[in-house]
């Protein structure tokens, strides 16, 4: 059985869609929307391909209208983009993600596999990256083979106690240095983490039509082109 894992797609359409695998069951670890402009083909998508999805931060925000107070670094991106959201966003759209839940636990191929955006501490807002101490204390009490995350935007796999804990990285703004959108595959027990090129200047490009200008957009870009390094000065 050939499982696609997915996390932080943040409305890149452009990204989600160069993702080239077949699948038997795709498992989704949150943040669909937010950051880029292009939310409703990557909602389509998700509610037809994926086996179980869950909540990140960035869903929730949206979904319940949250609006951005932050004026710095990223937040000054989501300022414009959730707007743009609020504007294309059907009400149905809108309840999906607000009805996704922020924990689930599905079998596979006779695996147990616990999906929480951050952590099951905090499920919305910690940052824990490969730190294997770390998640040992987050993962007490939670029997699975397999607990997929996502929010720090960044690919591992660590093995705790016969549990590994797997962020397949973002699909649509990686944070790691690499800009090529990232997810993971396990087929048959083997994990194997791969990235593909996308058109970023179709991203960025979008998000100029939506409304996305000036050095916000300049941040975007060179976010996007880095793979996650913020402009010097
Ligand atoms: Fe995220």
């Amino acid at each position: 059985m050939k499982i696609l894992l997915l996390a932080d797609i943040h409305s890149n359409w452009q990204a989600l869609q160069a993702i080239d695998e077949s699948f038997d069951a795709c498992l989704f670890a949150g943040d669909l929307v937010d950051y880029a402009t292009d939310p409703v083909p990557c909602i389509e998508w998700v509610r037809k391909n994926v086996h179980a999805a869950i909540r990140g931060n960035h869903d929730h925000a949206v979904a319940q209208r949250i609006p951005v107070k932050k004026k710095t670094g990223l937040s000054q991106l989501a300022g414009i983009a959730r707007p743009v959201h609020w504007q294309k966003l059907s009400d149905s759209h809108l309840k999906f993600l607000g009805r996704l839940p922020v924990t689930r636990r599905v079998e596979l191929d006779g695996k147990v596999f616990y999906l929480v955006h951050a952590t099951p501490r905090d499920p919305f807002d910690e940052y824990l990256k490969d730190d294997s101490d770390g998640w040992r204390a987050r993962l007490k009490g939670i029997e699975a083979d397999y607990v997929i995350v996502g929010h720090s935007h960044t690919q591992f796999c660590v093995d705790v106690d016969g549990t590994k804990v797997i962020n397949p990285g973002s699909v649509g703004q990686p944070r790691d240095g690499d800009p090529r959108a990232a997810y993971c595959v396990i087929e048959d027990g083997e994990v194997s983490f791969r990235r593909v090129e996308y058109d970023v200047a179709a991203t960025v490009q979008n998000m100029s039509e939506n409304g996305i200008d000036g050095p916000v957009l300049e941040l975007a870009e060179h976010f996007l082109k880095t793979g996650g390094r913020m402009l010097p000065g």
